[in-house]
């Protein structure tokens, strides 16, 4: 009895603050977000945390790469927030705050189940996900750690002979990566293997007929090379955002648009530093509330290009300050006997950027000349990318970062 009426004071008191659009995201999770203290806005704090970190990761990654890549920030926050869950008490804050991950374990699990329900695969996008902690047979886990990591479906642990048998071990890595890692550092006692694959229809269809070589040009308006470029003409939402001087452009992928992809070009230039460096969370909040959809059709021209990257993420934690996991075997020692102690953590993700899709956009008479597009003027009516530009990948829902990426060599080199 007095359970029961704890238990009704605990409902009535702590309803989380919800949009009617958060509470159809929050309807479809497994786990009840009302069993925990939410006194803040669930969503937007979710989506805080990704973008604090997705950007954290996103100016070594770039820098590193000389601003051609793709990677999966959501994907390396999952598997980071698993390992942070059974570090020892001191390293586990710093990743928190690192994760922008609340204290209460709640909100934490609350957390993980809208991060790690954004990219399944359907008939229309084929996006795939593998997060994995490879660690040496024989290895003991913890079972309250092995318990919740895979409650919470954040990474799936599995064994290979990585202290007697480096044959095996290469082959289960290649299994798991779909790629040989000859260089990878297995001097721990695990691994920490992820991958992000998409490859997705268009929800409107580029036109089959118009893909052709044109020139890709460089910083400086000098032609570099040429791109197979694919071409349609369609209303779409563009954004500007003024701090950064860039152009965006939103692509829905699917037949439920459950999927966007999002394009960006510096308007009158082609310099993409300023805006690796100048983004902020708060400003990728405003770009998704100020997209608007045109009233006129948009020429739109963008490479058709298979972009795949491996990111050596240990590099680009250490870049961030994050040292002990891979030196001080004590600090997993709560995730395993002996401890989990990682000597790798590498991703490689690929993106495919095709002309197919679902349906196509009825072809509409010249408008009226003066017909306003209903966007800032800015903007104009094109987007054409034959320049460096960066692209993600979001879901609809919670406008999680699945892929952040960028284009900047050409396909066809001079
Ligand atoms: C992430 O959040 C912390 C404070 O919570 C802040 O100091 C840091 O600048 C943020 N990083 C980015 C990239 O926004
Ligand atoms: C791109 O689409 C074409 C069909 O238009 C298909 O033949 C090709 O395999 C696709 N490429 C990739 C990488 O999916």
């Amino acid at each position: 009895m007095r359970v029961t009426i704890l238990t009704l004071l605990l409902v009535c008191c702590c309803v989380p603050i919800l949009t009617h659009h958060d509470q159809r995201i929050i309807s479809s999770l497994v786990y009840d977000p009302r069993i925990c203290v939410v006194n803040e806005d669930l969503i937007y704090n979710y989506r805080s945390s990704i973008y604090n970190f997705s950007i954290s990761l996103f100016r070594p990654v770039a820098f590193r790469s000389n601003l051609n890549f793709v990677f999966s920030p959501l994907s390396i926050w999952i598997m980071l927030a698993a390992i942070a869950e059974g570090a020892e008490p001191l390293t586990q804050q710093k990743l928190f705050q690192l994760l922008n991950l609340p204290n209460d374990p709640c909100i934490r699990q609350l957390f993980y189940q809208l991060a790690t329900t954004r990219a399944f695969p359907t008939n229309d996008v084929n996006i795939k996900s593998t997060r994995v902690l490879l660690i040496n047979d024989g290895t003991v886990l913890n079972p309250s750690w092995h318990g919740l990591v895979v409650k919470n479906s954040l990474l799936e642990v599995i064994t290979a002979p990585m202290r007697y048998n480096p044959v095996a071990t290469a082959n289960e890595i290649k299994r798991i990566m779909s790629a040989r890692l000859p260089r990878l550092d297995l001097s721990g006692n695990s691994v920490l293997l992820d991958t992000m694959d998409y490859n997705g229809l268009w929800t409107t269809a580029f036109g089959d007929a118009v893909v052709e070589r044109a020139p890709f040009y460089d910083l400086e308006g000098k032609q570099i090379g040429a791109v197979d470029i694919m071409k349609v003409k369609r209303r779409a939402r563009m954004g500007y955002v003024k701090k950064l001087n860039a152009k965006v452009l939103e692509l829905p992928v699917g037949a439920d648009e459950r999927y966007r992809m999002l394009f960006s070009v510096v308007i009158g230039g082609a310099d993409l530093k300023p805006i690796v460096t100048g983004v902020t969370k708060e400003l990728i909040f405003e770009l998704f509330a100020g997209l608007r959809h045109s009233y006129v059709q948009i020429d739109v021209a963008i490479p058709r290009t298979v972009i795949t990257s491996e990111v050596d993420v240990r590099t680009v934690l250490e870049d961030l300050g994050v040292h002990e996991l891979w030196t001080d075997p004590s600090v997993t020692r709560y995730i395993s006997n002996p401890p989990a102690h990682p000597s790798s953590f590498v991703q490689r993700s690929t993106a495919v950027l095709n002309n197919t899709g679902l349906y196509f956009e009825p072809a509409e008479y010249n408008h009226p000349s003066g017909l306003r597009t209903g966007l800032e003027p800015i903007l104009g009516t094109d987007f054409i990318a034959d320049r460096p530009f960066l692209f993600g990948l979001v879901d609809s829902e919670t406008k999680s970062i699945l892929l952040a990426a960028a284009f900047s060599r050409p396909t066809y080199p001079l």
